[in-house]
């Protein structure tokens, strides 16, 4: 499918380094845009960045104190403006609720709806004057349950309530926020998460199995999405939360 033509608009992707983010970056670039890559790994988005030429890079932690502002900064330093955030960066996490304790909930909860809110705060002005866009990347589990894995599944549920609240909130300033919610991707997240190979390829083989159209996505699949919710054409889509998934959400 063609992309939108995103010539001289500026977009901040997180989690750039890798999976659907290095896709999302790699994308928007391809249509045109300015791309400003964030994550904490500098070899992983310098590997972004050999893709596309539009691709830069921006190394930051976005738990850090001032990190929205930060990122900000460095976009609009470096072009004057933001049309579009792509809060992509989040971790997963195996947790039963035997297992549940305060610092791995708060570690969740601050990179997967924290420093989405945050970045998006930073980058508010900029969005009303470009009539820009929000991109959340939530989850198949942001509206299904997840055993084993509950809060990871509310942090996306918060992500996916953000979406539609901001939607209202900002539509009189022109400033769309949608989300997508992707199925089982291949990624890093798996690993991130600290599971060991054997875990991690017995988990996508069972997803493989559960997904109608009977495997995980790629993502580029997922990326061509979040591009399309940017495109500035799209001039009547807001609130909404797209999952793509191969259709797991329905049996799921
Ligand atoms: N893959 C799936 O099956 C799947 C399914 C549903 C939803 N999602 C969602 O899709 C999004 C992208 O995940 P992915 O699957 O592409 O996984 P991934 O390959 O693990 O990508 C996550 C990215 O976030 C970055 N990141 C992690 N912690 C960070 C921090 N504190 N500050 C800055 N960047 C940070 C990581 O880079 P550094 O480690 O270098 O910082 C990494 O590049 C996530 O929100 C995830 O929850 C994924």
């Amino acid at each position: 499918m063609p992309h939108p033509d995103l010539t001289g608009r500026v977009v901040i992707v997180t989690g750039a380094g890798s999976g659907i983010g290095r896709a999302a970056a790699v994308a928007f670039a391809r249509a045109g845009a300015n791309v400003l890559g964030v994550g904490r790994r500098r070899t992983a988005l310098q590997e972004t960045a050999a893709e596309h030429p539009n691709v830069a890079t921006f190394p930051a932690d976005l738990r850090a104190d001032g990190a929205g502002g930060t990122i900000v900064r460095a976009a609009t330093e470096r072009w004057d403006r933001v049309d579009v955030v792509v809060n992509n960066a989040g971790v997963t996490a195996a947790m039963p609720l035997a297992d549940t304790d305060a610092a791995r909930v708060s570690d969740l909860f601050a990179l997967n709806v924290v420093a989405p809110s945050l970045l998006a705060t930073a980058a508010l002005p900029y969005l009303r004057t470009t009539h820009g866009v929000i991109v959340n990347v939530s989850s198949t589990y942001g509206h299904r349950p997840m055993p084993g894995a509950a809060h990871y599944a509310a942090s996306k549920a918060a992500l996916e309530q953000l979406t539609r609240s901001w939607a209202v909130e900002l539509a009189a300033d022109g400033v769309r926020v949608n989300a997508v919610a992707p199925g089982p991707t291949e990624s890093e997240a798996l690993t991130a998460a600290g599971l060991s190979e054997g875990v991690v390829e017995s988990i996508k083989a069972e997803e493989a199995r559960r997904i109608p159209l009977g495997r995980r996505g790629e993502p580029d699949e997922v990326a061509s999405w979040i591009v399309r919710l940017a495109d500035p054409t799209a001039t009547w889509l807001t609130g909404q939360v797209l999952t793509v998934d191969g259709g797991l959400e329905l049996v799921g």
